[in-house]
């Protein structure tokens, strides 16, 4: 009865964002809440047979566990199929094969694709090659906008509604994708946001002129604790070590941040933290005995929140 009652709700992305989904930049606040929707959705239905027939290619040229496995994971319990790589050392683009070749060669080949890489534009290159949806999933230092989908469905349903709570993001900003994305979604609601980093990890100029032209109400400051008792959700992130071109840069600031579990004395009763992962030295293991600390119910979220949106994308 789930199913066909989910069947049966219009499909608004694949007619709005036929190229997929590319950046944070193409939601509305009327776009988040309605996929946030068919997510909550998504969370009571385990398995379905939506997309069966449906094959989806994941090409996946960095590392990654929680991304590519929940997009597979999310395309099996839907009924459809995967195919992909994980490795850009198994690919002909080992052998100096183009990214455009490569999408126009496996779009004959697939429904939707899945693609993460080091350079920030690859995902819209793909997209402008391919003639099916393509998704970010992770694009060099530039965006990661389903996983900052899957914060927002963890924060509204962990926390509750977005208007007029405190959060601070906090940690290697310049760098870090998830972040950005997050940043951008977070534009369209009425949240007081703290942008929390060591100075050399700022939020970069570009990313801050698009926020203060979309509104966003925010503050950058370096010192969490000053603030921390007045958070609603500390989203946390690790310094991103592989974008860095000296490592004695690196060295300098990854450890910049430790949350320790004495931090918590200091939260608010509903305070929640959270973490795209993977964490490295920045959350001190024994934080993770707390209620307060969901990062790992926060990857369960993936699920529900990326089968709604390939459903979105390649249901007939
Ligand atoms: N959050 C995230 O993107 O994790 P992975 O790198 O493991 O996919």
């Amino acid at each position: 009865m789930l199913i066909k009652t989910y069947s049966r709700r219009i499909k608004m992305f694949s007619k709005k964002f036929p190229e997929g989904i590319i950046s944070a930049k193409q939601f509305d606040r009327e776009d988040v809440e309605y996929i946030l929707s068919k997510g909550r959705e998504m969370i009571s239905i385990k398995n379905s047979d939506l997309l069966k027939g449906k094959i989806l290619a994941t090409l996946f040229f960095e590392p990654s566990t929680r991304t590519r496995l929940s997009f597979e994971s999310s395309m099996y319990r839907l009924g459809g199929n995967v195919i992909g790589f994980h490795s850009g050392d198994v690919s002909s683009i080992k052998k100096g094969e183009s990214i455009a070749d490569t999408i126009r060669t496996v779009e004959n080949y697939s429904d939707c694709i899945v693609i993460r890489h080091p350079l920030e534009g690859a995902a819209r290159m793909a997209a402008k090659f391919a003639k099916i949806p393509v998704i970010n999933a992770g694009s060099g230092s530039g965006e990661h906008p389903t996983q900052a989908l899957l914060d927002l469905l963890t924060i509204t349903e962990e926390v509750g509604a977005l208007d007029g709570l405190n959060i601070g993001i906090m940690g290697d900003l310049k760098y870090g994708r998830t972040v950005h994305s997050l940043a951008i979604l977070l534009s369209n609601f009425n949240v007081n946001t703290y942008f929390i980093s060591p100075v050399e990890l700022k939020m970069r100029n570009r990313d801050k002129d698009s926020l203060r032209q979309r509104q966003m109400n925010y503050k950058e400051i370096t010192n969490f604790r000053k603030i921390l008792n007045t958070l609603d959700v500390l989203y946390m992130t690790r310094i991103q070590k592989e974008r860095f071109i000296d490592l004695e840069e690196y060295e300098k600031v990854k450890d910049f941040y430790i949350f320790r579990e004495n931090d918590l004395n200091d939260t608010k009763d509903n305070f929640r933290l959270l973490h795209p992962l993977p964490r490295i030295t920045e959350i001190s293991p024994d934080v993770d005995k707390s209620n307060k600390s969901i990062y790992f119910k926060q990857t369960s979220f993936g699920i529900p929140m990326r089968k709604a949106i390939l459903a979105e994308l390649m249901q007939d």
